[in-house]
């Protein structure tokens, strides 16, 4: 699923950083991650401005004060991305009022198809809670970069479309924009929930 070894290589180090800090951290299980982390000193995000599914440019310090629970994907993405997005909706719905602390922001990594209008279409399928964000290719590389993130187009056989390989993780950043944990998409409704509430 992977297939270029140079571009992996922030995503590995995250990923090593998770097994590392289960050395430290070994108190609690989540479903499907099978783990949940604190993590001191890895850096993961940092600033953007990127444009939402309403048109309307919107930069990291405008989710200050509250969390946020970031995703990286495509709308065109048969399987995992709609799945994910999914858990996180759940996840949201079952909080109640404790979902209101917590904003979640799905960013392309296929800014080309992914415009406003597209994002606007496919983030009203996952409730109104949800902020879809997309650029132009180099505020998209940037914020990926930021974020570790996984992102390679895959042309397909014959039929002129591409898909997209990529990473796919959950990040919980706090109010002040730093990384409380990250969840992978495996993750359930229910343990997300749990963990999100003890988290915030
Ligand atoms: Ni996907």
């Amino acid at each position: 699923m992977f297939k270029t070894k140079e571009a992996l290589i922030p995503y590995l180090l995250l990923v090593a950083v998770v097994a590392a800090g289960l050395i430290w951290h070994e108190s609690e299980n989540v479903p499907g991650l099978g783990r949940t982390v604190s993590i001191g000193a890895i850096t993961v995000g940092g600033p953007f401005t990127l444009t939402d599914q309403n048109g309307v440019r919107r930069s990291n310090a405008d989710f200050r004060g509250k969390y946020q629970l970031i995703y990286f994907g495509y709308s065109f993405c048969p399987d995992v991305c709609p799945t994910t997005l999914g858990v996180m909706s759940q996840a949201l719905d079952k909080m109640g009022m404790d979902a209101d602390r917590i904003v979640p922001i799905f960013i392309t990594i296929d800014p080309e198809r992914d415009t406003p209008a597209v994002l606007k279409t496919y983030m009203a399928a996952f409730g109104p809670r949800f902020v879809g964000l997309t650029g132009s290719t180099a505020e998209i590389a940037a914020v990926e970069k930021a974020y570790r993130v996984y992102a390679k187009k895959q042309p397909l056989n014959g039929s002129g479309t591409y898909g997209m390989d990529h990473s796919s993780v959950m990040y919980l950043m706090g109010p002040d924009g730093r990384l409380v944990t990250f969840y992978d998409e495996l993750v359930s409704p229910d343990a997300l929930e749990k963990d999100l509430k003890a988290k915030i």
